[in-house]
């Protein structure tokens, strides 16, 4: 789709998005993995500058763990009700590894996110690792989930 943009390095990003992933990469430690030791982080960042982050968490019963952006944003919305979100920045690493590992937001998260820039009336950027090892700059979250559900369906 020619709305998305791609970054080869992340010193390619602006500035603000670098910062973004930083503080992701740097929370992936809080991650609670042991089931698929795919470590997953995510940086919300809200219009006023705080910045609310996530990690995936898993449970023995393992339907019921949770992606780390759908924590995130389930999170800011929370406890940041008022606060609109300006872009959220996700990471994944696997366990014992150096690098980062491509982790495109599974179908749900995408449906969660679209909900949540609905309901603040102003999209947001999504900032993940695509599957080439290039950084994908999502305008929002409709850009990712076209043809979606909504509660006009209902
Ligand atoms: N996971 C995320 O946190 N975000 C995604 O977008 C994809 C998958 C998590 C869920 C599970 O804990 C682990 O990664 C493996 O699927």
């Amino acid at each position: 789709m020619s709305d998305f943009k791609y970054f080869k390095h992340l010193d390619d990003l602006d500035p603000e998005t670098q910062y973004l992933v930083h503080r992701a990469t740097e929370w992936l430690e809080h991650a609670y993995a042991p089931y698929s030791k795919f470590h997953v982080s995510a940086a919300v960042l809200l219009e006023d500058g705080n910045i609310v982050l996530g990690t995936n968490q898993e449970n023995a019963a393992y339907p019921a763990g949770l992606c780390a952006e759908r924590l995130a944003v389930f999170s800011a919305n929370a406890q940041h009700p008022d606060k609109k979100i300006k872009k959220v920045v996700i990471v994944a690493r696997k366990k014992d590894q150096k690098d980062l590992t491509p982790a495109a937001s599974c179908g749900g998260c995408r449906q969660v996110m679209l909900e949540s820039e609905k309901r603040q009336g102003v999209p947001f950027e999504i900032v993940m690792l695509s599957h080439d090892h290039k950084w994908v700059l999502a305008p929002s979250a409709a850009s990712l989930l076209p043809f979606a559900f909504s509660k006009n369906n209902l």
